[in-house]
């Protein structure tokens, strides 16, 4: 008998992906991003990579959860049993993103709670490295800091909750609240921004195209990275998602609304962030460019200091900005922790408590790292690592896999334009076929010569400069770490009843 999970209605699967893929990716990595690769004119590699690659790789994995009803590894699995294994990579790439993005909540909350009383003062660089997270040496560990332990313990008995309350009474509950209330929020932080003296000139810097940059591949690079990890495609969260959809159900409207939705909310972001840089930088007297930073750098460093600024209401603010983080990043991490609660239920046959309580128990345990005094090295290391050779490579593979060697695209085409009002066209087979592998085997090539022969323009040759050792383990052992035990995972047997009603399934669940 059929049992699996299924969303209750349409609104509370599209609330759920995209609650998924608002997440820090849109907050804090997108405005540095396309500030860095040509500003205005980023749209344009943006927006070419959304319709090439993001939208065309989501109806892909939606139509794949739709159609196969499994976790990713399982629903790999059932469209041919040899490429298991890259299911299981997505989903372990998963893993080590919840076990960081995790932390970046815990640092959230305890910026929220600071924003009562601006407890970062004026040097909010020396506050956030020294004071909060204490950093050490990178590979060291140095014990733990309360402070990011605390809020840590926090997110993960919230988040370990809501997933073990189910789908539709867990996962789809939280983001029907999460969700609007962060729109709420975010669109009040956006208005007071853009009314702020200098919002002008910050959204003229972030809009001024800088055509010469659309000639540099490295912007389409950055153009692609920046979509995989936001529409969170390319590591098993957006097939494990639609497994719960029921079968009559619109795959590529679904696939346009929430493709959409994330682009805009992005785009809300980059206008929030520049309006505020802009007046931090009016305010003292330097130009925009001198005041952006990315990541880490702008939420935790750059933003306490326009907080401080503020003409009024600044406590207010600060806390809404930084719970507005925390929703975005909840939301995500739900989905991301979700791929592996679903895969070890579907391969060992346990119940989602147990899996929830295996899986997510051992990542809690995991992120502990992150929780230490060199918790911000590690991070840094496996955040980039990750990326690059977790979801951009994983990327490639999924395409190249499913549209060259298992020749799967028009099966796919055809599951989808069955069941959905619009219908996809050559556009699609020709995204996945030639555009994405082109674009993404050349940013492995770049990247791959970059890591490998050292060309970062740093002390050691290493990303950001860390000590061979430390990139070795903190960085390649991670990204290829996910991949190995992905391999080993693939290995195993199945316990659950896959193999014996894997027929019926696939039949049933393939729309008439
Ligand atoms: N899509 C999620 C984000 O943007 C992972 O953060």
């Amino acid at each position: 008998m059929e049992t699996r999970s299924q969303w209750g209605t349409r609104a509370g699967f599209i609330l759920a992906a995209v609650g998924s893929a608002i997440g820090l990716g849109n907050i804090w990595r997108f405005p540095a991003t396309a500030f860095e690769n040509g500003g205005g004119a980023f749209m344009v590699p943006y927006l070419i990579a959304l319709l090439t690659a993001g939208i065309p790789i989501l109806i892909m994995e939606f139509t794949m959860g739709h159609k196969y009803r499994g976790s990713s590894p399982l629903s790999f699995s059932r469209m041919n049993k040899k490429s298991e294994w890259v299911g299981w990579w997505g989903v372990l790439v998963a893993f080590v993103i919840s076990t960081y993005y995790s932390v970046i909540i815990a640092w959230a909350i305890s910026y929220s709670i600071f924003s009562f009383n601006l407890n970062w003062g004026s040097d909010t660089e020396g506050f956030l490295f020294g004071n909060y997270l204490e950093v050490a040496d990178p590979g060291q560990f140095n014990g733990f800091v309360p402070g990011v332990l605390i809020p840590l313990i926090i997110v993960w008995l919230v988040v370990l909750g809501i997933l073990f309350k189910g789908v539709k009474k867990g996962i789809e509950v939280a983001n029907r609240i999460f969700i609007p209330t962060l729109v709420v929020v975010f669109l009040i932080i956006v208005i007071r921004a853009i009314t702020l003296p200098g919002a002008f000139e910050g959204l003229n810097t972030f809009f001024t195209p800088d055509f010469g940059a659309l000639a540099n591949p490295d912007v389409w690079v950055a153009a692609y990275g920046q979509i995989f990890f936001s529409l969170s495609i390319a590591f098993a969260i957006m097939i494990t998602y639609s497994s719960y959809l029921p079968k009559k159900s619109d795959i590529t409207n679904n696939a346009f609304i929430v493709g959409f939705g994330n682009s805009s909310f992005e785009l809300l972001c980059g206008i929030g962030v520049f309006s505020v840089l802009g007046f931090m930088a009016v305010n003292q007297g330097v130009a925009v460019d001198d005041v952006v930073a990315g990541g880490v750098g702008l939420a935790f460093v750059v933003f306490p200091q326009i907080i401080n600024q503020f003409p009024a209401l600044n406590e207010l603010f600060g806390f809404l900005f930084f719970a507005s983080l925390v929703l975005a990043g909840l939301s995500s991490l739900i989905s991301i922790i979700e791929t592996y609660v679903a895969g070890l239920s579907d391969k060992f046959n346990i119940s989602r408590q147990k899996a929830v309580i295996f899986g997510g128990g051992f990542a809690a345990i995991v992120s502990l790292i992150f929780a230490t005094r060199g918790g911000l090295n590690f991070l840094d290391a496996a955040d980039y690592f990750i990326n690059q050779f977790g979801v951009a490579a994983l990327g490639l593979v999924e395409v190249v896999v499913i549209a060259w060697f298992l020749r799967k695209l028009n099966d796919l085409k055809t599951h989808a334009n069955e069941i959905s009002d619009i219908k996809i066209g050559p556009w699609w087979n020709v995204s996945l076929m030639v555009i994405t592998p082109i674009v993404l085997g050349y940013n492995m090539i770049i990247l791959l010569r970059q890591n490998l022969f050292q060309q970062f323009d740093t002390e050691t040759g290493n990303y950001e400069g860390y000590p061979d050792s430390f990139i070795l383990y903190g960085g390649w052992f991670v990204a290829g770490g996910a991949l190995l035990v992905g391999i080993i995972m693939a290995l195993i047997k199945w316990k659950a009843s896959k193999n014996a009603n894997e027929n019926e399934s696939q039949n049933s669940w393939e729309a008439k």
